[in-house]
């Protein structure tokens, strides 16, 4: 008989500890989001910024536009490896700081892992000299 109120005391202790930090758990959660590229088309600014031949990195956004002649591609700088914002442009070479990967600003190619998948593409125009990206059509 001394048994039985300890065991229920105990159980209603741990329900009272576990129950505020499983919602602060789904708090913590429920508002979080990463980087993202464009949802939406977006004025980049002008296209004199992106040198024939090259890349240019457009933080903010998050994307890369390169340019080849009057052709221009754009993709989303959201690493594909775990999705972290690439800061860093050497020439047409993407480099992730999280973890070392490295992308072509170019085709979005997967040029050193740990990323396997390219960069997602993302439509682009430039439109009365000014670069508009967003997401792929
Ligand atoms: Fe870019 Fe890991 S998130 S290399």
């Amino acid at each position: 008989m001394s048994g039985r109120p300890a065991p229920s005391r105990r159980l209603l202790l741990k329900s009272a500890a576990a129950t505020p930090a499983a919602g602060l758990a789904l708090t913590a959660c429920s508002g979080e989001t990463g980087p993202a590229a464009p949802t939406a088309p977006v004025d980049l600014g002008a296209a004199s910024e992106v040198p024939e031949g090259g890349a240019h990195l457009y933080r903010d956004h998050n994307v890369v536009v390169s340019r080849s002649g009057d052709t221009y591609t754009a993709h989303s700088t959201i690493c594909t490896h775990a999705g972290c914002a690439i800061n860093k442009l050497q020439g047409t070479t993407l480099i992730c700081p999280c973890h070392g990967s490295e992308f072509d600003a170019r085709t979005g190619d997967v040029l050193r892992d740990p990323a396997t998948e390219p960069l997602q593409k993302l439509s682009v125009q430039a439109k009365n000299g000014r670069i508009v990206a967003g997401p792929a059509d």
